[in-house]
This record gives structure tokens, sequence and C-alpha cells, in this order.
């Protein structure tokens, strides 16, 4: 008859293990539950190369120390509920593929309006195929190249002036696509590519910038293919004001403000350069709209900017909005 095989389990053997699970609850659990009013924080620190020991640090309030504390409940209950108001803020179903992107990584680097949402209005409109080489021009925090990388397949130089492209390379590498999007710091107007490189050129919230300059779409063609396609999506205005803007308008009007022009102005400044054709020129459909709610969902994370949404109420969508533009080279 076969024997039992007992394992021999020593008293040391179930002390030793008995500790080594404390201590991994202890690193794995280091916050304790707040406990009458109080938020208790445990942690365990080894002191001493050579020397290890354990200290268990007493307890704090957030007021004691604020950056190490835990977050109370409440604190809890405002940050879920405010990502869900941003969630909600920032998904329209009109732009579905911007939806499935963290509205909180979106709203991160705030510029101009929500650039996903200027991106999926421009592929209305604008056709990609995988594999193009694209030039993002003014691509700001880099949100428009990765998506574009993402999800229309094409390779990506995102060029801009005022960001680091040190800061452009490390969110392009979390979001997987650093074969396919590289980060430049370029002045639009000095471009260091090669002419004839890019299939097309995206814009977005940055042509105003530089592109109401009479000879620079000229300049522009020479980095595009034959045929190649220029396309941005702006601020501007819906028509042209007149020499006296309304009150709202004219308080905020500097230099900045004097290249937000209508989509009729865009199609002469382009058509009589002899150098295109236009395949649209318009306001996008609910860019004023689009461009509001932009601004309080990111005034849901205070990154909002009252001037700008004080004058888009004030307009309630008579001249401001968003400018799209698309042409080819002949
Ligand atoms: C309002 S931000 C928009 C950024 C980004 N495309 C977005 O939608 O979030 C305008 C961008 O235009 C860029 N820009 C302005 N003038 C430029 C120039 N001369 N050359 C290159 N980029 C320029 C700035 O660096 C800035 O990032």
């Amino acid at each position: 008859m076969a024997r039992p095989v007992y394992a021999h389990v020593s008293l040391v053997g179930v002390v030793v293990m008995l500790v080594l699970a404390g201590l991994g609850t202890l690193t794995y659990f280091p916050r304790l539950p707040s406990f009458m009013g109080l938020t208790w924080q445990g942690k365990l620190r080894c002191g001493g190369v050579g020397r290890p020991a354990i200290f268990w640090e007493m307890p704090v309030t957030p007021e004691q120390d604020p950056e190490n504390a835990f977050p109370r409940e409440r604190d809890l209950e405002i940050a879920v509920s405010r990502e869900s108001d941003l969630r909600k803020a920032l998904t329209r179903e009109h732009y579905p593929r911007s939806s499935g992107y963290d509205p909180a990584w979106i709203v991160d680097v705030p510029m101009g309006p929500h650039p996903l949402w200027c991106v999926e209005s421009l592929m209305e409109v604008m056709t990609l195929e995988p594999g193009m080489r694209i030039l993002d021009l003014g691509c700001g925090a880099a949100v428009s190249s990765i998506f574009l990388a993402r999800e229309y397949g094409v390779e990506v130089w995102a060029a801009d002036l005022w960001t680091d492209p040190t800061d452009n390379w490390e969110r392009i590498r979390t979001w997987d696509v650093a074969d396919r999007v590289h980060a430049i710091r370029a002045e639009a107007r000095e471009l260091p590519f090669a002419r004839g490189f890019f299939d097309a050129v995206v814009s977005i919230g940055a042509y105003h910038y530089f592109g109401t300059e009479a000879r620079y779409l000229a300049y522009l063609l020479e980095f595009l293919k034959p045929h190649g396609s220029v396309g941005f999506v702006t601020t501007g205005l819906d028509h042209d004001p007149g020499p006296t803007l309304p009150p709202y308008l004219a308080e905020r009007w500097t230099p900045d403000f004097f290249t937000w022009q209508s989509p009729d102005w865009w199609r002469n400044h382009w058509q009589r350069t002899g150098l295109v054709d236009i395949d649209r020129a318009d306001m996008v459909p609910g860019g004023w709209d689009d461009w509001l709610q932009w601004l309080r969902a990111c005034d849901l994370v205070d990154r909002g900017y009252a001037p700008d949404a004080n004058m888009l109420e004030a307009d309630q969508g008579e001249l401001l909005g968003l400018v799209r533009m698309l042409a080819h080279r002949r």
C-alpha cells in the first residue's frame, strides 16, 4: 500500500512566510483608508544601504502633508465626476474617431480649438491614403499628428515653431507611433524639407499665422508632389464684417486677429496665384459651436480661456467659426 507523503513544515518556515506575506501586503497597499476624519497613510521605506530597516510613518492629514496624503473620498468623487463630465462634453456623434481618445489627454495642452474635431472635419473633404507623407504644419502638441498617423495610417512630420519637439516626441512615443510621426521644430517660412517630398500638407488652427502672406502658398507648394493637396482648418470669420467690427471683436482685435479671414477671402487669396485648384472653401458646419464646446470642456479642468469663450458667446455664430480650405497643386 502506498504511504502518504507528509510535507515537513517547520515553525521557522511558517514565521518566514507570514512575515513575507505581511511585507508584501504593506508594500502593495501602502495607504490605509481614512479613519475618524483623518486620512491615514503608511509607507514602507528601506533606510541605509546595507542596513535595511522598515519605518512605519505616522498617519498624516492632507493639511499636514498635502502632497503625500491620500485624497479624501470626496476629492475622488469630484475627480471621477469631472472626468465623466469631460468625456460627455468631448463626445460628439459627428466626430466618432475623436471620441475614442482619452479626453484628459486631449485637453492636456490646449492651444487652438479641438484639434481632433478639426482634423475630422477636414477629413470629411480631404482623402489621405495609408502610407502617404504628410506635413502637419503648426502641429502644436502634435495631438493632430498622432491622430493622423493612428487613424489614417499616414506618416507624419509634426512641425511646429513654439512647441519643443522633445515634448512632442514624448507624446508620440506614448502612443506607439514613433515609427510614423517625426517631431521637428520648424519655421513655416523656412521649411527644412526636400522639394516635392510631401503628398499633402495638413494644418490645424495654425495656417493663418503665416499663410496670409501673398507669396506663402507658392513657397509651401514647392514641398508638395505635383497634384499634392493642402488642407487646413483654422479660426476665422464667416464673412467680411467691413471696417467696423462688433464691439466684442473690436475689444480683442490685436495683430493675431487681423489674420482671421473668411472662406471667400482665402479662396481669392489662393485662386489668384493660379497654382492650385480649390476643392473646398467653407466654414466647418457647426464650427462655432464646436469651438465654444471645446472651451467649456477645457474649463472643466481649469484650462479654459474666458476671453475667447465670452467672445464666442457674444457672437452667437454670426461671424466666428472655423474656416476649412482644401486645394491641390496644379
Ligand atoms: C493655436 S496653435 C495650434 C496648435 C495645434 N495645431 C492645435 O490645433 O492644437 C498654433 C500653432 O501654430 C504654430 N505656429 C505659429 N506660427 C508659426 C510659424 N511661423 N511656423 C511654424 N509654426 C507656427 C505655433 O507654434 C502653434 O503651435
